[in-house]
């Protein structure tokens, strides 16, 4: 009796499970996109049932109220397809609906209310921050209905827009609650980021800066020979950057073999080590682009100080990035703990902490070349930060 329960739980018997689900979703160029002549919105709403009337609830970013009425009248154009299920609801932009989670919860409880099922939409329209949070809230009731962003900022069309995550902050650190979420479609609209503030149609060029230096030297060559253009916000060098910077995102992400990134890699990350930190040191008061500019720059002069860059290109980096209009240095970089140790190389333990495995941190071998190291050296990124302070006159 004895004999046979113990051989009985020795039995081990493993069954594979495996299975491969294939993605796809528009990421549309458009403008005035809640025209109502404008088929982009309808066509893409439409484009697993054409004939169905779809409930819809719309978030919007609270810079873009007054839109408002035009989502409406949008809507009402196109009721044989379109049925608001709600007047669109206005949400507080910026890294405050990232930060308090009250707005993830009031969003799920709107959609309870309205009996929101896994086939109708959530649309969510505005930067970056509302469509980290309303992505969340889209992915997660119950558990996936189907999701349309509408990007309204340079950073948001360019980059976090077109990908495939979502994220809301907790206790101080970045996106520490989110999913990796495809979404339904992506509707890029230009004429959202003819009407937004300088500040932050320079933020956002961090990353094409960004991507340009770790994939594409074309690009980057591209960027300076266009840097007054784009210093001023000129319509078609703005148009070129964001849709240039959206692709190679995409590329990334389809062609780079770890789209939910589970391995230690992130290739898109360049400079955002630091620049986390910084977001969450300066309470928010530097954007997310901003602090990623810094970051670069940083990283940058670390390339050259560990051999891997030539002496110079980091020069020509931070030229570029103070031309378009960004500052490469904060006083929060320089913030000490009580045991002496700057808060930034805090960032090193988180990021590593994020990525789950060995630290993995993407530096220069050139420009248009980014390359993958496991070990940053304290003291060199001492003395980056110490090359920084000083070019700024600090
Ligand atoms: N999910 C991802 O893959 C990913 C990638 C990169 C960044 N992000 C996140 O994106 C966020 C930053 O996004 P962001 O740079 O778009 O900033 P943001 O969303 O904080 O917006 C900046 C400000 O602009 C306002 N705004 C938005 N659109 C406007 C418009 N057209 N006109 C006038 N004002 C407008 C917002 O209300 C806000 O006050 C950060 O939280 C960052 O972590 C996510
Ligand atoms: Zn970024």
């Amino acid at each position: 009796m004895a004999a046979d329960a113990r051989s009985k739980t020795a039995e081990t018997a493993t069954h594979w499970q495996r299975f491969a689900v294939p993605y796809e979703f528009p990421v549309v160029f458009t403008e005035g996109v809640f025209d109502p002549e404008n088929p982009a919105l309808r066509d893409v709403l439409c484009r697993l049932e054409p004939h169905k009337r779809h409930r819809v609830v719309v978030f919007v970013d609270d810079a873009l109220a007054s839109h408002i009425k035009n989502i409406a009248e949008y809507a009402q154009h196109h009721k044989d397809v379109i049925e608001l299920a709600c007047p669109p609801i206005a949400m507080p932009g910026g890294e405050k609906i990232k930060s308090e989670l009250h707005f993830v919860e009031s969003a799920q409880q709107t959609l309870f209310d309205l009996h929101i099922d896994r086939h109708s939409f959530v649309i969510a329209v505005g930067g970056g921050a509302l469509l980290d949070a309303i992505g969340l809230v889209a992915a997660t009731t119950h558990r996936g209905v189907r999701h349309i962003r509408i990007p309204t900022t340079v950073l948001a069309q360019n980059d976090s827009g077109v990908g495939v995550k979502n994220g809301v902050n907790l206790r101080g650190v970045k996106n520490f609650v989110g999913s990796f979420a495809p979404p339904f479609a992506v509707l890029n609209d230009l004429r959202f980021i003819m009407t937004l503030p300088e500040r932050d149609k320079v933020a956002g060029m961090a990353e094409a800066v960004k991507v340009s230096l770790i994939r594409d030297a074309a690009f980057f060559g591209w960027i300076e020979r266009h840097m007054d253009d784009l210093a001023t916000f000129e319509r078609s060098a703005m148009a070129t950057l964001i849709r240039r910077c959206a692709e190679l995102h995409m590329r990334q992400i389809s062609h780079g073999g770890d789209p939910f990134e589970t391995g230690s890699a992130r290739p898109l990350d360049y400079g955002h080590w630091s620049a986390h930190k910084l977001e969450s040191l300066t309470r928010h008061h530097l954007r997310h682009g901003e602090a990623v500019a810094i970051g670069m720059a940083l990283d940058a002069r670390y390339s050259v100080l560990a051999g891997l860059l030539a002496p110079g290109e980091e020069e020509r980096i931070c030229a570029l990035l103070e031309y378009l209009g960004f500052q490469l240095w904060h006083p929060a970089l320089a913030k000490s703990s009580p045991a002496g140790k700057w808060v930034i190389l805090e960032g090193l333990d988180e990021f590593r902490e994020h990525l789950g495995g060995a630290l993995t941190i993407t530096l220069l071998a050139g420009i248009g070349s980014g390359v993958e190291v496991h070990e940053m050296d304290t003291e060199r990124v001492r003395q980056a930060m110490l090359w920084l302070k000083e070019r700024a006159g600090a």
